[in-house]
């Protein structure tokens, strides 16, 4: 979920903009909500008393399920939210969005398995941690032969769809260390975090809720090293603490995008600075670096960058990729 960062944008344009161009097709319900809001002054008032990275639709929506909203239609989850207001904007001042989405790590692995290893896997915006696993879990790549961990299948079987030259892996990497740095991390003992976690999924997406249950799950057996911090700030301390001889990749996905850019010009300074890999899943024009590779590669640039997500390893991009993981469309090497 991209947050606005038109400043010319009203709270209700960025409801119907939610509404049109992420919900439709993805959350029936959510679609109705979001188009509920932009129509409705009361509403829209409440929500503008809030910070304007608080008033963002999958937040607000997030928020008012964590409490206890009726998945209902909008004049019913409408009637809820007016009564229980008070909560809601205590909750929407302090709540992050902290979607995590294991399915990410089927995007991330036929890079990490092509770095020599063995791998210190380090996660900055690491959430519950769910991503700092991708050797636990089980792939199908184009519905072709599982790739399964080296203790064998998964409850957990990521399944994506590659074009190009993806070099779809043949084995799992060696993760010898796994760690993560989050503002706020999610613990996948405490149930309240596990149910913020879940609440950060759509509604009618069922098979997403089933994934991460299981993914928590696999965490939960070997809990990992979650520190609170700031991606930038707590990230030299961390990758120190990691074992010698094991090359460190640090892992950003879909984090840097609720980072300023000179903030992010930064995490780009200390990362790059750090004897370490970067392996980055972000909003494909965040970078200039990885906006210049597509643009080379694909001749795709500009306004066409808006909504897409690309892979990176150290700022050179790679593919396109689906937002959640599911899709890597390798890009062409450039002349
Ligand atoms: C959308 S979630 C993505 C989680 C995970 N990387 C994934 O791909 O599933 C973004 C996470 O980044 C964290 N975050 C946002 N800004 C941060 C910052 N400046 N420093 C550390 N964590 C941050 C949020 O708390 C949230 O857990």
């Amino acid at each position: 979920m991209t947050p606005s960062t038109n400043r010319d944008e009203t709270t209700a344009e960025w409801y119907v903009r939610f509404a049109t161009r992420e919900a439709h097709g993805s959350s029936a319900l959510y679609e109705e909500w979001a188009l509920g809001i932009a129509g409705d002054a009361t509403l829209l008032r409440a929500i503008d008393t809030l910070p304007a990275p608080r008033r963002q639709p999958a937040l607000l929506f997030a928020v008012s399920r964590l409490l206890g909203a009726p998945e209902l239609g909008f004049a019913a989850w409408r009637a809820w939210v007016l009564e229980h207001w008070p909560a809601m904007h205590d909750q929407l001042l302090v709540r992050l969005t902290q979607t995590n989405e294991p399915l990410r790590c089927a995007a991330l692995l036929p890079v990490l398995a092509a770095i020599p290893g063995p791998i210190a896997l380090l996660e900055v915006g690491a959430s519950a941690g769910l991503c700092l696993y991708p050797d636990r879990y089980s792939y199908r790549y184009d519905g072709g032969e599982p790739l399964h961990p080296v203790t064998g299948p998964s409850s957990v079987l990521l399944e994506c769809t590659t074009s190009g030259g993806t070099p779809v892996p043949a084995a799992m990497p060696t993760i010898v260390w796994r760690a993560g740095i989050d503002l706020a991390p999610l613990d996948v003992a405490d149930a309240a975090d596990v149910r913020w976690l879940e609440s950060l999924v759509w509604p009618e997406q069922t098979e997403r809720l089933e994934r991460i249950r299981s993914a928590v799950a696999i965490a939960r057996a070997d809990p990992p090293l979650l520190v609170a911090g700031d991606v930038t700030d707590a990230l030299p301390t961390l990758a120190a603490r990691a074992p010698r001889g094991a090359t460190v990749v640090v892992v950003s996905s879909g984090v840097l995008v609720y980072v300023a850019r000179p903030a992010r010009e930064r995490f780009e300074a200390t990362v790059g600075a750090l004897d370490a890999r970067w392996l980055s899943l972000e909003a494909a024009g965040l970078f200039p670096s990885v906006v210049a590779g597509i643009e080379c590669a694909t001749g795709i640039g500009g306004n066409r960058l808006a909504g897409r997500f690309a892979l990176a390893l150290d700022g050179e991009a790679l593919a396109f990729v689906a937002p959640h993981g599911q899709r890597i469309d390798w890009l062409p090497h450039p002349n």
